[in-house]
């Protein structure tokens, strides 16, 4: 085979920590803030993920997830799918169960963390205290000495976005994301529902390789084949590249989210990939 072209592909970032913190409140601040003039409005908010364009250009794909008990698993996998995890910590309430929780998907994983310490307008806002409750779970923020990198922000009063932005950009940087679009596309279902009138539907992070409208593919253990794709604003689009949020329809039924997307020649070979998994 010859030798993959590798270019450079968008961060993906997820945001994780316990109920309430803020996590969704600090996604709808950084849209309102960073997305360029016209971008940041009609945003489908039952996707997860989407893309945002910062002011010098940059796009970053982000994916949130809930802070609720219940959905350990989505956290990780979250966590799993993900180049940078935002830790973000209310900083009147301080670490709880499910920021530990989200630290050890964030480990296990070996993923880098960023720590968003939020709601840093509240009166009784103890950041400080929130870097060094952070000690006792081996995470060591620049502050004290270590390598993790921290921003006070407060999603309510849109202070620090710029900041957690530029930590972002910096940590992806180092990091020199790469994937190759020339290729058949493979990406993981964030979320999938059946959709009243529109059949099926899979949200899908791609990966690698561009997904096009009339690929066949197989999800999880069903084939399918691309009748639409719809971005992260509401819109029909022919192709998704590395990186990208994208609706899926045309899928034979639901997916679970974690399956993996693979788009193969043809019917044929997606049947026997299908029956594979099947098997599995
Ligand atoms: P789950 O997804 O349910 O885990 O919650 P979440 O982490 O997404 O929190 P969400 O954004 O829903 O915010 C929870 C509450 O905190 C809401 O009432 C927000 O208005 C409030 N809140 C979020 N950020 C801030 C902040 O920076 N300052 C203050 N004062 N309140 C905030
Ligand atoms: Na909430
Ligand atoms: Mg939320």
């Amino acid at each position: 085979d010859a030798p993959e072209t590798l270019k450079p592909r968008a961060p993906v970032v997820t945001i994780m920590g316990h109920v309430d913190h803020g996590k969704t409140s600090l996604l709808d601040a950084l849209r309102g803030t960073d997305v360029v003039a016209g971008e940041s409005g009609g945003i489908t908010q039952h996707i997860g993920a989407y893309q945002v364009t910062t002011k010098k250009g940059d796009v970053i794909t982000f994916l949130d997830t809930p802070g609720h008990e219940a959905f350990s698993e989505m956290r990780a996998r979250g966590a799993n799918v993900t180049d940078i995890v935002i830790l973000v910590v209310a900083a009147d309430d301080g670490l709880m169960p499910q920021t530990i929780e989200a630290i050890n998907h964030t480990k296990a994983a070996g993923v880098p963390m960023i720590v968003a310490i939020n709601k840093c307008d509240k009166p009784e806002a103890n950041p400080q205290k929130v870097r060094e409750r952070l000690l006792s779970e081996e995470i060591v923020v620049e502050d004290m000495g270590g390598d993790v990198q921290d921003v006070e922000v407060s999603a309510l009063k849109k202070t620090g976005l710029d900041e957690l932005i530029d930590k972002i950009l910096l940590q992806a940087e180092v990091m020199e994301l790469t994937a190759n679009p020339d290729r058949q596309a493979e990406g993981n279902v964030i979320e999938a529902q059946l959709d009243k009138g529109r059949g099926a539907v899979a949200t899908v992070l791609v990966r690698k390789g561009t997904l096009k409208v009339g690929d066949t593919f197989v999800i999880g253990a069903e084939s399918g084949k691309v009748r639409a794709l719809v971005n992260d604003k509401g819109q029909n689009v022919k192709v998704a590249g590395p990186s990208t949020p994208v609706e899926v329809l045309g899928l034979s039924g639901v997916p679970l989210a974690g399956d993996q997307l693979t788009v193969v020649e043809n019917e044929a070979r997606a049947r026997e990939v299908a029956a594979y998994r099947q098997e599995q």
